[in-house]
């Protein structure tokens, strides 16, 4: 239940805030589990670390300046210490799918910054394959229906990501495609071919980003990596 569900992200955020040092720039994520990380890191913060920080979201830069947190501008970074986020689903060969917060862009640039990218999750969100959480893709506007298109020719089932009938709209001002493939035997294939389509900014399979990922189950804590 959501209960236990809380007590695994509020554990497995705890123990990934423990490898955060003094002078590193810490990229945050976004999500209810990377909540928890930013909370301790205000808690942290207040009793002395000293730390800088760079967020994957709006809502997730708005959290951490009211804790104190020193935000600095992404765009001009080359290299993040650590990154903490959460995932919507992983596997032990530390492929993921994220996006389900709609922040996968600003993730995906601070996962290929991160000297140390840790991944923090309750224990749902491990699969043997990947593919029951659908992938986001994001989409510039103008090339909505060009990508929905290509992504239908490479067998995913999208639907246009929708709030109280609205379209969702990003943090940089683009539309989402919430892509069924299935449960996806390559995902390092399909995460290559969605990079070929021309309009497509992001899609929410992560290869080869992950350093570990830190998994609360309620009684123990299992490290990936
Ligand atoms: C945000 O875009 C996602 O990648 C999140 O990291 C993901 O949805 C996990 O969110 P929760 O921690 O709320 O499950």
């Amino acid at each position: 239940d959501k209960t236990q569900q809380d007590a695994e992200k509020l554990t497995a955020a705890l123990a990934a805030v423990k490898y955060v040092k003094d002078g590193d720039v810490v990229g945050l994520g976004t999500g209810s589990t990377t909540t928890f990380a930013i909370k301790e890191l205000g808690k942290r913060v207040k009793e002395g670390l000293k730390i800088t920080a760079v967020a994957s979201s709006i809502r997730t830069e708005e959290l951490a300046k009211s804790l104190g947190i020193e935000i600095l501008d992404l765009g001009s970074l080359s290299t993040i210490d650590i990154s903490i986020d959460g995932a919507d689903e992983f596997t032990e060969t530390l492929d993921l799918i994220k996006g389900g917060g709609g922040a996968l862009f600003r993730e995906k640039i601070i996962a290929s910054l991160s000297k140390n990218a840790i991944i923090i999750t309750d224990a749902s969100k491990k699969v043997k394959k990947l593919g029951a959480f659908t992938v986001p893709v994001e989409v510039i506007p103008l090339a909505y229906q060009y990508v929905f298109d290509q992504v239908t020719a490479l067998g995913g089932k999208g639907q246009l990501r929708s709030i109280e009938n609205k379209p969702f709209i990003t943090d940089n001002g683009n539309l989402i495609i919430d892509a069924d493939f299935g449960l996806i035997d390559d995902p390092a294939k399909l995460a290559f071919d969605l990079n070929q389509i021309n309009g497509l900014l992001a899609h929410g399979l992560f290869i080869n980003l992950t350093s570990k990922v830190i998994m609360s189950d309620g009684t123990d804590i299992i490290v990936f990596e």
